[in-house]
């Protein structure tokens, strides 16, 4: 049986600086590993440590992978100086991701907060790929500045997209932002769906979930319906070691997608 605690070797091909403090780093695993989006990997950094990440890139390209990357201690500070031709170590795809099928003929509102955008990007293509699938696609994205806003360019080419309707905020804007100032549950209003009967999938730090949270309740989306991506500390990623409890569940084996509706009534949710 394969060692889950073992590592696939993998050699950085790319590592690309998005904004001061964040990276994004593409990488060509020995084997494919392939993931669901939503799903999410451990990365090893050979003598230093592992953290989990969840991919920001195309599920449907096997071969390759893309992680965003925040430098905020030990880990991310050492994935931050990788280069070209780097070797590091990459376990997974772990936990579940998010029920794409169940998603077919429905429309979708996805908010995204911050350094949220990174597994988004990843679910976005999803989207992007079953275009047609779907009834109706929202994006709603809020960041604190616009020199923070990831993959900016690529999210204004979405933004002529036909099959999406997107709008963005920044907290705090520079002389050449346009757009919304203000944080994203601001502009959650100007969403035009049946919110009864809608999918809402919400991704950023603890305190804009609970807060986009809190409005999407208001707006009417069932518990059902809307679905958190949980961030838990991890440490085994399979089961084992119990760092990552949500009341009875296990983030990282039963998440870190879960619908509100499963993780409502535990204490500490957006700790
Ligand atoms: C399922 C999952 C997916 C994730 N996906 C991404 C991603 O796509 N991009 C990304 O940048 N980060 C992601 N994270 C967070 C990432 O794993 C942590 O930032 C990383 O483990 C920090 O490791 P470190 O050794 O650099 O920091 P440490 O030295 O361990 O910690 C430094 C500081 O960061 C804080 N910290 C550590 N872990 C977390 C965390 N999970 N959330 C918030 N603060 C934390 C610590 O409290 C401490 O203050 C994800 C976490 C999980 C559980
Ligand atoms: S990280 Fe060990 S049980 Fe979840």
């Amino acid at each position: 049986m394969k060692n889950p605690y073992r590592p696939i070797r993998a050699e950085v091909k790319e590592a690309v600086t998005e904004t001061p403090t964040i990276k994004t780093i593409r990488f060509r695993p020995d084997e494919e590993i392939g993931f669901k989006t939503g799903q999410f990997i451990e990365l090893t950094i050979p003598g230093v440590g592992e953290a989990p990440f969840t991919p920001s890139s195309r599920p449907s390209v096997r071969e390759e992978m893309e992680v965003t990357v925040m430098r905020v201690g030990k880990v991310t500070e050492e994935i931050h100086k990788l280069q070209k031709g780097d070797i590091i170590g990459v376990r997974g795809p772990l936990g579940k991701g998010y029920p794409i099928e169940s998603f077919k003929d429905k429309e979708i509102l996805v908010v995204g907060g911050g350094c949220g955008f990174a597994p988004l990007r990843s679910l976005m293509y999803e989207f992007f790929d079953k275009s047609g699938q779907f009834r109706k696609l929202f994006f709603r994205g809020g960041c604190k500045t616009p020199g923070e806003l990831l993959y900016r360019e690529e999210i204004e080419g979405w933004a002529k997209r036909d099959d999406l309707d997107l709008d963005l905020t920044v907290d705090k804007a520079d002389s050449q932002w346009k757009g919304n100032i203000g944080v994203v549950t601001n502009i959650l209003d100007s969403v035009d769906m049946n919110y009864a009967d809608g999918i809402a999938v919400v991704c950023g730090p603890p305190i804009a979930m609970k807060f986009a949270t809190k409005k999407l309740l208001e707006m009417g989306f069932k518990d059902e319906n809307i679905y958190l991506s949980m961030e838990k500390n991890m440490s085994c990623g399979i089961g084992k070691c119990g760092h990552c409890r949500i009341g009875t569940y296990y983030a990282c084996q039963d998440g870190p997608v879960f619908t509100y509706a499963q993780i409502k009534d535990f204490p500490g949710i957006w700790d």
